[in-house]
């Protein structure tokens, strides 16, 4: 995939050193509106998923300066297999519930997709509790996939979600290449699943317990099995916890996802307030929110520049910018997560802004938008040191 290459000079450094201490948004909030920046020249690449209509390059307005305000954009996304989206903002797993929950406050059908939560073949309890804390720019969670199984979660939501204009793509969680299987397997054919997206942030049983999602043979292996087990749209969810992604992304792509989704949460743990312990009943929980944003923008910034599918993006987003940043580096759409907590309109608004923004560009689809951050060619990746280049 093309784009533009970013130059990047090097400035003198500052005679005195200053203090970097910033002040972090708080946990899930919003963040304040930013200034969005210049409309820029748009490459003519469409990115990997974007649809690939060809269109007239960008245009002002009809009077030649202002913004085309009463343009139609196409937000569309091929996501491959059939699964075309309507538009690039779809709701992360966990944060959403199945969708039916969020219907008194939200028109669940302006979203582009939902992914819903974590599926597995048995029933699951869940962690022991407290399973949530706020902690600055985000929370950590544990709730350790709690769900009905999936023969509930069909019966219980499949018929609903087959009336939905809105894809549903459903998150399935395994222990094993089994089980990950005979979900797909019985998710295959049912009306009202438009997909499945593998967390395969879990622990591989069969191999002491190590997640599918840091082993890019385990990683490629289980996807390759679904692959096999399903005709449904494959989005596999890729884990920051690595020091190298890129790997594990390409093994993943090579044995037949449709689409990349990245990021899950980061390993972290809190402290309980009289320090004799973790507070998290499971002492793990996974990083989510605003804090994961620039992890979540260089995972998807490496991976963009090695596979051909598409990639989506999710970490953080809490306002327009954010997915004109992820767009800027490569993803063909968004998820929105723990921003909902606090907001649950704010993904569909997300998708009224980014007709909006580009209309004030003066373009007709958002595809332009893609990859212009990214370099010609795929540059070192961060596992090369950051602070110490050769
Ligand atoms: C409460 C909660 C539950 C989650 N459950 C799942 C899950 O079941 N499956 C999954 O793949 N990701 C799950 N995630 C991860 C999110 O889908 C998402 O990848 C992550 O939160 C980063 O996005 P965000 O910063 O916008 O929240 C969960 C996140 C949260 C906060």
């Amino acid at each position: 995939m093309k784009a533009r290459r970013r130059v990047v000079t090097s400035r003198a450094a500052p005679a005195k050193r200053r203090p970097t201490v910033r002040r972090i948004k708080s946990a899930i909030l919003p963040a304040t509106r930013r200034v969005l920046p210049p409309a820029p020249v748009a490459p003519t690449q469409g990115g990997n998923g974007a649809t690939q209509r060809q269109v007239s390059p960008p245009t002002a307005g009809r009077d030649g300066n202002r913004p085309a305000t009463d343009q139609a954009v196409d937000l569309s996304v091929d996501l491959g297999r059939g699964l075309v989206l309507a538009n690039p903002i779809l709701v992360a797993s966990g944060t959403f519930g199945y969708g039916v929950e969020y219907g008194d406050v939200v028109d669940v059908q302006r979203l582009g997709a939902i992914c819903c939560k974590g599926t597995t073949l048995r029933p699951r309890v869940g962690n022991p509790t407290p399973r949530v804390t706020e902690t600055p720019g985000g929370m950590l969670n544990s709730i350790g996939l709690q769900n009905p199984g999936v023969d509930a979660v069909i019966d219980k939501y499949a018929s609903t979600w087959s009336r939905w204009r809105v894809p549903v793509i459903v998150n399935v969680a395994g222990e094993s290449i089994a089980d990950f299987t005979e979900v797909a397997r019985r998710l295959d054919g049912v009306p009202g699943v438009a997909g499945i997206e593998l967390n395969i942030s879990c622990p591989n049983v069969g191999k002491g317990g190590i997640q599918f999602a840091i082993d890019a043979e385990a990683a490629g292996a289980v996807t390759a099995a679904v692959r096999r087990a399903t005709e449904l749209p494959l989005l596999v969810k890729l884990s920051p916890n690595v020091a190298d992604v890129r790997p594990i992304a390409r093994a993943i792509a090579d044995a037949g996802a449709d689409a990349l989704t990245a990021i899950n949460t980061l390993s972290g743990i809190a402290v309980a307030t009289g320090r004799e312990r973790p507070l998290l009943g499971n002492i793990y929980g996974g990083l989510s929110g605003p804090a994961i944003k620039p992890v979540a923008l260089r995972i998807v910034y490496e991976v963009s520049q090695v596979v051909d599918i598409p990639v989506i993006a999710i970490g953080g987003v809490t306002e327009l910018a954010d997915v004109l940043d992820y767009l800027a580096v490569g993803a063909v759409a968004v998820q929105v997560g723990t921003a909902i907590f606090a907001d649950p309109t704010l993904p569909a608004r997300l998708v009224e802004e980014l007709a909006a923004e580009c209309r004030r560009r003066g373009l007709d689809r958002h595809a332009p938008l893609i990859g212009t951050a990214l370099p010609k060619r795929a540059g070192p990746p961060s596992s090369k040191g950051v602070e110490y280049r050769p």
